[in-house]
């Protein structure tokens, strides 16, 4: 520890650690979550089952990065749909309203994937560093959504007249990107949000939205890592 105290990874790291310890046992199907505090996760999990600390362990990856990341370290993973179901998911998020668990997601683009494996798991938890926390959604980031290729433009002018500003997100190429399941994400700048229930369902009524990255109802628990300690907040 620097004298400004931890590094924003070891903050990740001890989040991940924390998760691993009081969450995974042997014998778990494990939803493993994407973007970098989620790849800590899977390192730590890796090392543990390596050590002979965790035994059968299965992991669900919530995109192909992390699946060849996961099947590197040596750990087993298996498709969503070759299993009956999750035991719990640990996965990061880009911003957290701890009042009502309300997340952003999708900076990393696995939002849709992200979201389908948390509702096959009986418990999802976040793991963060405190930058994380924000008061209302949308204060930081802007929401990803995720639409189809075809008509896009006309997807997105539905969504700007919801009164957000949709980019469409590049790779450094320029090119467009493009998600695990070969879709476009909007990033659409709403500023902070009142109402993320009627938001979201508004999102995804319209055509040509596949996913959004508002995730409201879903984590069950919070485990934040701050210069102060790692605390948990449960809802
Ligand atoms: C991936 O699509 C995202 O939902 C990530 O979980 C989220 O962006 C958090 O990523 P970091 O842990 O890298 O901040």
């Amino acid at each position: 520890m620097s004298e400004q105290g931890l590094s924003q990874n070891e903050l990740k790291r001890q989040a991940a650690r924390f998760a691993l310890s009081q969450y995974i046992q042997s014998g778990m199907i494990v939803g493993l979550g994407s973007g970098s505090t989620a790849e800590i996760f899977v390192e730590e999990l890796a090392r543990e089952v390596g050590k002979g600390n965790l035994h059968n362990i299965t992991g669900v990856a919530t995109s192909d990065k992390v699946e060849t990341m996961a099947r590197t370290f040596g750990l087993s993973v298996a498709k969503l749909d070759d299993v009956p179901g999750i035991d719990v998911t640990i996965d990061g998020a880009d911003e957290i309203e701890p009042v009502s668990f309300a997340l952003t997601k999708g900076r990393g683009g696995a939002l849709l994937h992200e979201k389908l494996v948390a509702v096959a798991s009986k418990l999802e938890i976040i793991i963060a560093d405190e930058s994380k926390l924000v008061t209302a959604l949308g204060e930081k980031m802007p929401i990803p959504v995720e639409v189809i290729p075809f008509g896009w433009q006309h997807t997105a002018a539905r969504i700007q007249a919801l009164g957000a500003q949709p980019t469409m997100r590049v790779r450094d190429n320029g090119s467009f990107y493009l998600t695990d399941s070969s879709n476009y994400i909007l990033d659409c700048h709403f500023g902070p949000i009142g109402d993320p229930a009627g938001l979201s369902m508004t999102l995804k009524g319209i055509v040509g939205v596949v996913e959004h990255g508002i995730f409201l109802g879903i984590a069950a628990r919070v485990i934040i890592a701050a210069q102060s300690g790692v605390y948990e907040v449960t809802r």
